[in-house]
């Protein structure tokens, strides 16, 4: 496990070359074996592949479109939108795109009491290590990943198109690796380590 820890990389070039249905189930089943707070488990996860794939990408760009030209949801990150124009092209290489949805969640827009978000939180966390699990065991597989949040620069689009309860988080690309990057810098321990004896 832990070379896998040490070897996993973003990917953003995929190789034309599928993944198997027993690899994908597997790799949902690592993410549903994530601890999550009270055990409420509040994960789901659409896998979009094939013609499906290719509607969502259309769907994804007219949100891009949507955020630059009309009513932005990001007006702030406008700085951000080429890069997310770059994730769609690398997600238009990728054979399988698993979005990932918090059942629990609430809306975007929702005020919520201070107890309301530390559930939101903690619902947050719990997914979050189930998509660090399905990245951990492709790199075991050898299949790469993108754990992608530029969702958020077409979220009214995709979730509409994705017709699901709950709260969208991310979206994971997957496929087998087209580069080997080297590993991303990395702030140093001594200022992210805090010992206390
Ligand atoms: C919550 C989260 C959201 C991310 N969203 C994107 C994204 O939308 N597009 C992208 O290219 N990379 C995205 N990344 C990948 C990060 O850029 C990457 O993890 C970071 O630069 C470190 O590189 P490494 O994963 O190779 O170690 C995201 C990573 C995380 C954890």
């Amino acid at each position: 496990m832990i070379p896998a820890i040490f070897d996993r990389r973003s990917i953003r070039k995929f190789l034309n070359k599928p993944i198997s249905q027993n690899d994908i189930s597997e790799i949902i089943q690592c993410g549903m074996k994530a601890p999550s707070s009270k055990n409420r488990q509040p994960w789901k996860y659409i896998v979009v592949q094939g013609s499906a794939r290719e509607e969502m990408l259309k769907v994804f760009r007219q949100g891009i479109e949507r955020e630059e030209n009309g009513n932005a949801l990001l007006p702030l990150s406008k700085q951000h939108l080429a890069s997310a124009r770059h994730t769609v092209d690398i997600m238009a290489e990728a054979p399988v795109i698993i979005f990932v949805v918090n059942l629990l969640g609430k809306e975007i827009s929702a005020e919520l009491t201070p107890e309301e978000h530390i559930f939101e939180i903690c619902n947050i966390q719990s997914i979050s290590a189930s998509i660090q699990n399905m990245l951990l065991a492709a790199t075991e597989k050898g299949i790469g990943s993108l754990w992608i949040c530029d969702i958020y620069f077409a979220y009214q689009e995709l979730c509409e198109w994705l017709g699901s309860d709950g709260q969208l988080i991310a979206a994971v690309a997957f496929g087998y690796p087209g580069e080997s990057p080297e590993e991303r810098p990395r702030r140093k321990t001594e200022d992210v380590v805090e010992w206390r004896n």
